[in-house]
C-alpha cells in the first residue's frame, strides 16, 4: 500500500451526490497498482459552492478533478481552456490543473464508450446504430460514434426537439455519419429496426427510481447480429439488456465505459499508459455491482 507523504498529489471528484461513487474504489485501486504517490477521493460539492471549490482546488495544488452529474455542463464554463472534444460534447468530466495555473477540461466519457465496444468486439466504423436519450450522456456516445465513422445515428428521445437539437449540433462536426432524429413514440418499423447494427440506452430510464423499466422492447424478429449496450452499470444487466438478451442479442454494461473513461482521465493527469485488459479484469470483479 502506498503511504500517504508529505508529497501525496491529490485527485478526486466533485458532483453531488457522490456517495454512491465507484470512481475512488476504481482510482485507488489503479494507483496502488502502479504504486504511484497519489491519492483519490470524492467531494460532494454544493452548485453555490462549485466555483469556489474548483479555486480552492487550485489554490491546495490538487492535480486533476473528475466532474460527475450535474456539473459535467457548469465546468465547462470555469475552465481557461477545453480539449476538441470537451468542447463538441459541450461538457467537462475531467479537470486538469496546470503547472501555470490554467484549468484544462477534457472529456474522456466518448472514449470509455468507443474502449468498452472495442473491448467487447464492437467496432462502429460503418455501423447503423440507434442511440436512445439526448442529454449528457447521449452527446458524448454520439460524438464518439461520429469519430469512429459510423454508417448512420438515429437518435431518440422521449423528448423529440432534444433529440433534434443534439443532433442539428453535432452535423456541423464534419463527419460523414448520416444523423437523424425521432421521438420515441415514432421510431421506425420493425422491419426498419432489424437493420440497426448497434442499440445504445443513454437515458436514465433503467436505473434508480426506474429500474423496472426499458426505454424500449426489442421486438419479435431475430436479434442473433445486433448489438445492445447500455450505459447503466447499476443494475448490471439492466432491463434494457435482459430483454435484449433473451432475444439472443450481445449485451454490454456500463462498468466497463466507466472503468475505462476513468483509466482515461488517470492517464490524462499522470502520463502512465495502464494495461487496459488487465485493468478491466481485475476491477471488472472489485466493483461489481450486483
Ligand atoms: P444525462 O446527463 O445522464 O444524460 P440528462 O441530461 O438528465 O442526464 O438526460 C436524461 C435522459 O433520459 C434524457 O434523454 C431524458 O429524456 P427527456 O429529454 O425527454 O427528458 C431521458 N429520460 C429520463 N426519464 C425518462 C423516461 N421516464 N422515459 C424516457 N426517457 C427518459
Amino acid at each position: 500500500m502506498v503511504e500517504i507523504d508529505a508529497s501525496t498529489k491529490l485527485l478526486g471528484l466533485i458532483g453531488n451526490p457522490v456517495g454512491g461513487s465507484l470512481s475512488p474504489k476504481l482510482h485507488n485501486h489503479l494507483i496502488q497498482q502502479m504504486g504511484m504517490n497519489y491519492c483519490y477521493l470524492a467531494f460532494s460539492v454544493e452548485r453555490e459552492d462549485l466555483a469556489a471549490a474548483i479555486e480552492g482546488a487550485r489554490a491546495l495544488g490538487v492535480n486533476g478533478l473528475n466532474v460527475t452529474i450535474p456539473y459535467k455542463v457548469d465546468v465547462f464554463r470555469e475552465m481557461d481552456g477545453v480539449s476538441e472534444s470537451a468542447e463538441a460534447i459541450s461538457a467537462v468530466n475531467t479537470i486538469v490543473f496546470k503547472e501555470d495555473g490554467e484549468l484544462y477540461g477534457d472529456n474522456t466519457d466518448w472514449r470509455g464508450f468507443l474502449k468498452s465496444l472495442e473491448v467487447n468486439g464492437f467496432h462502429p466504423g460503418g455501423k447503423r446504430c440507434l442511440v436512445f436519450g439526448a442529454g449528457g450522456a447521449a452527446r458524448a456516445v454520439l460524438y464518439g460514434l461520429v469519430r469512429a465513422g459510423a454508417e448512420s445515428v438515429l437518435v431518440a428521445n422521449r423528448t423529440a426537439s432534444k433529440a433534434r437539437e443534439l443532433v442539428e449540433e453535432l452535423e456541423g462536426s464534419g463527419e460523414d455519419t448520416e444523423l437523424n432524429s425521432a421521438g420515441l413514440s415514432r421510431l421506425p418499423s420493425r422491419s426498419k429496426l432489424a437493420e440497426y447494427d448497434l442499440f445504445v440506452n443513454a437515458t436514465s430510464v433503467g436505473s434508480g427510481e426506474l429500474t423496472r423499466e426499458s426505454v424500449w422492447e426489442p421486438g419479435f424478429y431475430s436479434c442473433g447480429d445486433q448489438v445492445f449496450f447500455d450505459l447503466i452499470y447499476n443494475p448490471d444487466p439492466t432491463k434494457f439488456l435482459r430483454t435484449a438478451a433473451n432475444r439472443g442479442a450481445k449485451t454490454i454494461g456500463g462498468l466497463d465505459m466507466l472503468i475505462l473513461q476513468g483509466l482515461e482521465s488517470l492517464r490524462i493527469w499522470t502520463d502512465v499508459e495502464f494495461d487496459r485488459r488487465k485493468a478491466l479484469s481485475e476491477l471488472r470483479e472489485i466493483l461489481e455491482v450486483c
